[in-house]
């Protein structure tokens, strides 16, 4: 099944440096403005389930408000221990204002 694009928000409600968390047909999915770089990935950290957009964004990472589990936003891998873990990416595009995602559905 293709790749699903999913209207996220409108790209004024989400200024540099702010997370939020939009709900997709249930999905959590977190959404960063990281200098001006828009990133879509799964909400839920994979240690014990924080949301993620609720955490620290710092310089294209994000880390979990829980157990400090962190998260690069590009490719989704855990950077501190344990290593090798990751959180789903979503690509992002914005067109005419909106942020959208491509969501491959299981
Ligand atoms: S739930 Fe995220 S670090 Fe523990």
């Amino acid at each position: 099944m293709p790749p699903e694009r999913t209207p996220l928000l409108p790209s004024a409600q989400l200024p540099i440096g702010r997370m939020t968390c939009v709900i997709v047909d249930g999905l959590p999915i977190g959404v960063a403005n990281a200098a001006g770089h828009i990133y879509a990935f799964d909400d839920t950290c994979r240690h014990e389930g924080g949301s993620l957009s609720s955490g620290a964004l710092i310089d294209g990472t994000v880390t979990c408000p829980w157990h400090g589990w962190t998260y690069t936003l590009h490719n989704g891998k855990a950077i501190v221990p344990p290593v090798g873990i990751r959180v789903r990416v979503f690509p992002v595009t914005v067109v005419d204002g909106m942020i959208f995602a491509d969501i491959e559905w299981e």
